[in-house]
Formats: structure tokens, sequence, C-alpha cells
């Protein structure tokens, strides 16, 4: 073993139970004392937390918790994020019916989204760095999805405090691949981001309908609460949004990766502490929490209840066309083609 593997520690535990099955966490510490856990139901992220122990992203107790709200925490989200309207995929020269779970709308991945299965998970430790590795063959019969997907998420965490998410995807069909991880950050020691700053390469967003559908409108930025290219405090931007139905974000940016691939950063009260989030694709969806309820919620942070800004999504991804259009090429996977899409989070402390 070489001076770097023997810096990191890995463990692998059981978690809990769920539908009588076991439910494994993951878990990666580096020689800084950063940890990031994984479980393998829904492929999510459990936590990242500091040297002193504190967790960055919310989290659960149990793995059924994570299922008994609509709000996807820390889960991977696939085969695509966001809404599709009325449930109907349209490719090439045909359109596909999907299974619905928003009303009328397909949101997520739909009913058997990637956040809702059991993954085949593994640490590998061939490299300097370590990685967990989840796979799972996301059958069209499970999921309603045209084409069977095979996908590979592996996470990582370097000495540098940086972490890693690749999603791989090989398919036997034309079908759509657009995934996220849907972490809510709180860098603070409150129960709120409100005192936190968000900066967002981004001069649009798109116009949403009533149903969060984008119209294919975009929509300028300055001078408005969305205008995020400098740091901007949240309390501000959303004081100013209480007069709408949402109350706060939940809206789709259009981003700009600089050089480095960098779109946005979060930062904690008084620099405590800041996460840069790194992307090749142009958007990010941000969700501020805002209809987190009292009930079906038993956060570990507050000892059972959410609230509204209790944590901030931050969902990279690519972005949707308006309504009824076809989709863009760019979340197409072509039958046997393999396409990879990283997310990336410095972790500045
Ligand atoms: C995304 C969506 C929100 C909400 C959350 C999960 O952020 O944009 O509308 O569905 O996921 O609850």
């Amino acid at each position: 073993m070489s001076q770097k593997q023997t810096s990191f520690q890995t463990t692998q535990t059981l978690f809990d139970y769920y539908q009588d099955q076991p439910v494994t966490k993951f878990s990666l510490t580096n020689q800084n004392g950063v940890r990031l856990s994984v479980l393998d139901f829904g492929a999510l992220v459990y936590e990242i937390t500091l040297p002193n122990g504190q967790n960055l992203i919310l989290n659960y107790p149990h793995t059924k918790d994570y299922l008994a709200n609509p709000f996807y925490l820390g889960m991977a989200i696939g085969r695509t994020a966001g809404r599709i309207k009325n449930g109907i995929l349209h490719l090439a020269n045909r359109t596909v019916q999907l299974p619905t779970n928003e009303g009328t709308t397909t949101l997520h991945g739909g009913p058997h989204g990637f956040n809702s299965q059991f993954w085949h998970g593994q640490i590998q430790t061939n490299d300097a760095e370590p990685k967990i590795i989840l796979q799972r063959h996301q059958l069209s019969q499970i999921d309603g999805f045209p084409g069977n997907l095979q996908v590979t998420i592996t996470y990582s965490l370097t000495n540098t405090n940086r972490i890693n998410i690749n999603f791989q995807a090989h398919s036997d069909q034309l079908s759509v691949f657009n995934p996220t991880m849907h972490l809510y950050f709180n860098l603070g020691t409150t129960n709120s981001i409100l005192d936190h700053t968000l900066q967002i390469n981004s001069t649009q967003i798109l116009q949403l309908d009533s149903q969060k559908i984008p119209t294919g409108q975009l929509m300028p930025t300055a001078q408005t609460p969305f205008d995020f290219q400098t740091p901007h405090l949240l309390n501000t931007a959303i004081e100013q949004l209480q007069t709408t139905t949402e109350k706060g974000f939940d809206d789709l940016f259009i981003v700009q990766p600089d050089a480095d691939q960098k779109i946005a950063e979060l930062t904690a009260p008084n620099n405590q502490c800041q996460i840069q989030l790194f992307s090749q694709r142009n958007g990010l969806v941000v969700f501020s929490a805002n209809s987190f309820t009292k009930e079906h919620m038993n956060l570990t942070r507050t000892n059972g209840v959410g609230m509204p800004y209790l944590g901030l999504a931050l969902e990279p991804e690519t972005l949707p066309n308006g309504e009824n259009e076809p989709v863009e090429d760019s979340i197409l996977i072509k039958p046997n083609e393999t396409k990879n899409y990283q997310i990336g989070y410095q972790l500045i402390f």
C-alpha cells in the first residue's frame, strides 16, 4: 500500500433495513478528516462531514424517512432531473408515455427513478484515492423509460477536500439521461440558510408555468432577486419573493461554467465554510426548501421537524426545452452510447 492509500480510511457498515433488505453505508475519510458517506439505497449521499463533526448536508436517521415526503433529500436523480409535461417524452419521431408521479407530470425520473432503488455497491481501493462505486441495471420494464440503462455512479473524495460524483450510463436503445444529485446544503450552525450567501454564474432563468414546466421563455436576472452574479445574501433575495406563490427559489438558472467549470458557490456566515460547485452542464436548479413541512420529515439536524429554508438544494443538470418541444440532443443517449456527467463539490473551511 502506498502512503496515500494509508492516509484514507474506508468503511462499509450496515445502516439499517428497508423492505427487509439490508442498506449499506459506504464511507471515505481523507487525511484531513473530511468524511463522505453514501447509502446503496437511492444512491444517496448521507453525509459530508468536516473534521469537527459538522455535517454540511441534510439527512435522516432511517432509510424509510427518505421516501416519506417528496423532497428527494440527498438522493441520486435519474434518468432525468426535472419535470416532463404530461409524462410525454418526445424522442426522434416517436413519443413515449412515461409513468407520472406529480399529478400529470413525471418528476425526477418518475415513480421508479434512481432514488427509489437499491444499488450494487463497493469501495474500490486500487487508486491512490479510494472511490465508492454504485451500479445498477435500470430496466425499461421497471421505470417505464425506453431502453435498458446500465448505470455506474462513482463517488470520490480527494485530499484537497473535493468530492467528485461521476454518472455513467450505457443504453441499449435511444433514451434520455440527465442525472443530478439532490443535496441540500446547510453550511452554518443554525436551522436556516437565509444567512448564507450565494453566487451563480448566471444572467438568465427559465420562465415556468403554473406546473413548474419551462415555457421556452428566458428571463434576464439583472436587477431582480435572481441576480447572483456577485455574492448575495439569501435572506435579501428571499424576502423579495414573499409575495410569490413559491416564497423562495425553485428555479432553473442558465449557467456559464468558468474556465475551471465552476458554476456557483455557497458560503456560510463569516466565511466559515464554502462549497464551490463544478459542472459542465448548462443548468442549475436552486430550491430553497420553501415547502418543507413539520410532518413526514424526521431530519437528523432538527431532531424531527422540517421547516422552510432549512437547506438549499443545488442541482446541476442540462436544461429542458420549452413544453412540447422535442428533447434536446444533449439529454439523449443513443443505442450503445456511453455518457458521462460529473458534478464536483469543493469544500473550503
Ligand atoms: C427540485 C424541484 C422542486 C422539488 C424538489 C424536490 O428542486 O425543482 O420543485 O420537486 O426537487 O422536492
